[in-house]
């Protein structure tokens, strides 16, 4: 862990046009810079850097942060990796906090394990392109299977030598360990002493996300019926098969800039695709596909398209992936190749012309795929076709979003001649099942939580807000220290004050868990009677809040005309503060009562079908009550609103 001191000094140096110039070619335009947007496609630039702020927000895509956000989206890293990368930049010297012994050993294992690999890569790319061997057997075969120069260097394949340790030898001799040489699985430990795990193969590299290079899949040249056609380096401290994609270093950007993803199952597919064009592919690596991989892919896109080897046996082993990303609300298509073919052998036969028009061409959903797939074998038997609707049921069930859910019911409904009704309800039965289980994994894991003195993380994060809680908390952040109105003994009550004040006094709160923590710093802040500056928000140490900050503080040089009007902003808005700020309170209210009567009425739905009557006629009551009082804050609004 990185500690808060550095944490703060980090982001106090970063300069956000420094940081965003090292990828976005920016000019100045009066107190700002402008660009053209990094994260999505814009002729006329709409990204903007406040450098007096240190944020940036994109008017195009509302993309919005200060400098550690910019390279958490832009390099695709993690909160701790992004503010490694501006300590690098900075020459800041990083202190890592409380760090135990273990911790200590565990993160020299960790570096020496990557510096070893790394090593290795190194000496396999060197005999592959500069020794005899390598280049005679080596590279021959990757020449012979049709690979080019530059996809070889691309994916820093390689070779090691054909001999008993000729490697170990040469790693010991520069200097490396023994036990990290046994823990990478370079070496094997025999009666004999150590020798090359990986002799006589040709080696891709596995890299993490960040291009270090953490296992190796080592490949025979000629496959015999002894040898396993593919060895793999051991899991290690570094390398976690279940966590890692094959090519994601190399795909990165292209899924990204694609918005899409394509699946194949091997080292040698993932290749040929990048030569036929297709960048943004990743591998498995012939495993089945896990939860971690799927959410690797949702850090760059919502698009899955699965590649499927021709063979049926094969298929049928790896469908299970088709609900894991599903499962992480994914958007998941699939294509099928002729049989007998791989993405490898497949690409190479055809042009990439006739290769990208046959994935266009044949892309499908899974509900298509599915049903094509094992409608096959039931053809005439009612009983197989139960089994198979039941099947694609069991899929759709597992779609978190409702209304992608009901997409796929009517389709399956039309393709497999069912009453949509009855599929409805089958979704819904499905979907009662695992969440009782899952409720019940829920209780356990907390029951450990507490049993274990862990702060139990029971806030569920909501990508959705309501306009009324963002623009309370843009209010807070940017007005929060000016006087709301004075008081008589001439001392001033602030925005804060007030705005906190009506909130809690009603004992209402934020739905959105960055909204709600950045109120309670201003409920603390106004209990000790202090300010907070914005700089403590667009600087904060935590990203999800520095962001939002950022969305809400920087203003675009030229507000449209209609949308001032709208939001009854314009330049003066600082003079028309007491009002613009009830009237936002009042809306802020006014959404929660709308919330709170639903929830009301939804209970009262169930009380009645249960008939419980007297429950009903107290929800009666409290459902008449907040409307009551909506009523009430609603005429206040539409009698003060400027429209
Ligand atoms: N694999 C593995 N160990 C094996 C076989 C396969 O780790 N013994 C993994 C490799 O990542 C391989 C993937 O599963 O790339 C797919 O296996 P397969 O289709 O058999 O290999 P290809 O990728 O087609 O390899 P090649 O084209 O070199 O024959
Ligand atoms: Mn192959």
């Amino acid at each position: 862990m990185i500690d808060y001191v550095t944490i703060q000094k980090i982001l106090d140096t970063a300069d956000i046009v420094e940081v965003v110039q090292d990828f976005v070619p920016l000019k100045k335009r009066g107190v700002n810079y402008l660009g053209l947007c990094p994260f999505h496609n814009e002729k006329t630039p709409s990204f903007t850097v406040s450098p007096s702020k240190g944020i940036f927000k994109c008017f195009g895509c509302g993309k919005a942060g200060n400098a550690v956000n910019f390279i958490m989206e832009h390099e695709k890293l993690s909160y701790p990796d992004a503010l490694r990368y501006l300590a690098k930049k900075y020459h800041i010297e990083i202190v890592e906090k409380e760090r135990t012994e273990e911790d200590n050993a565990k993160q020299n294992e960790r570096e020496s394990l990557l510096v070893l690999s790394n090593y290795a890569a190194q000496q396999f790319t060197n005999n592959l392109f500069n020794t005899e061997d390598g280049v005679a057997i080596g590279l021959s075969y990757f020449k012979g299977r049709g690979f080019r120069q530059d996809t070889l260097k691309k994916f820093e394949v390689g070779y090691c030598i054909d001999a008993r340790d000729v490697f170990t030898k040469k790693a010991l001799s520069d200097g490396y360990n023994k036990d990290f040489l046994i823990k990478t699985g370079l070496s094997v430990e025999g009666q004999n002493g150590l020798f090359d795990r990986f002799r006589g193969r040709v080696m891709f590299p596995i890299h993490s996300v960040s291009g270090q290079v953490i296992a190796f899949g080592g490949r025979v040249l000629q496959k015999t019926e002894k040898t396993a056609k593919y060895l793999n380096s051991p899991e290690s401290e570094v390398y976690h098969k279940s966590r890692i994609l094959y090519g994601i270093y190399q795909a990165r950007k292209a899924i990204g800039v694609q918005d899409k993803c394509f699946l194949v199952e091997g080292y040698t597919d993932v290749m040929s695709l990048h030569e036929a064009g297709i960048e943004n592919v990743v591998a498995s690596s012939g495993t089945s596909l896990t939860v971690e991989q799927v959410r690797l892919i949702k850090r760059f896109t919502p698009n899955v398209t699965i590649l499927y080897d021709g063979d049926f046996a094969g298929i049928k082993a790896s469908l299970r992936g088709i609900n894991i990303v599903l499962e992480e609300g994914l958007n998941v298509k699939t294509v099928l190749l002729p049989e007998g073919e791989d993405p490898d052998s497949y690409s190479k036969k055809l042009s990439n012309e006739a290769f990208l028009k046959y994935l266009k061409d044949n892309e499908t959903d899974f509900i298509k795929f599915k049903s094509n797939l094992l409608m096959k074998d039931v053809e005439n038997d009612p009983m197989g076709k139960v089994n198979v609707i039941n099947d694609i049921v069991k899929t759709i069930s597992v779609i978190p979003d409702s209304i992608a859910r009901t997409v796929y019911i009517k389709e399956c409904s039309k393709l497999m001649d069912v009453a949509e009704n009855i599929l409805f309800q089958e979704v819904d039965n499905v979907r009662r099942n695992n969440w009782e289980k899952e409720k019940q994994r829920y209780e356990n894991k907390e029951k450990e939580a507490i049993a274990q003195h862990k702060p139990q993380n029971t806030a569920i994060v909501q990508s959705e807000y309501l306009e009324s809680e963002k623009e309370v908390i843009r209010l807070l952040i940017k007005y929060g220290k000016e006087p709301y109105e004075s008081t008589q003994e001439g001392g001033n009550i602030t925005i804060a004050d007030f705005i906190v004040n009506q909130i809690v006094s009603d004992g209402l709160s934020f739905d959105y868990k960055t909204f709600n923590d950045i109120f309670k710093e201003f409920i603390f802040a106004t209990q000790q009677g202090e300010f907070i500056e914005e700089s403590h928000f667009t600087n904060n140490s935590d990203p999800d809040i520095s962001k939002i900050a950022a969305e809400l503080l920087i203003e675009k040089h030229t507000l449209s005309k209609i949308w001032s009007i709208k939001h009854a902003y314009s330049e003066d808005e600082q003079n028309k503060l007491p009002q613009l700020v009830d009237e936002s309170v009042m809306k802020f209210k006014s959404d929660k009562l709308t919330k709170m009567i639903k929830e009301v009425e939804e209970e009262m739905k169930k009380a009645s079908e249960e008939k419980d009557e007297q429950k009903l006629t107290e929800l009666l009551k409290k459902d008449f009550e907040l409307k009551k009082i909506k009523n009430y804050i609603s005429k206040n609004l539409g009698n003060r609103i400027i429209l």
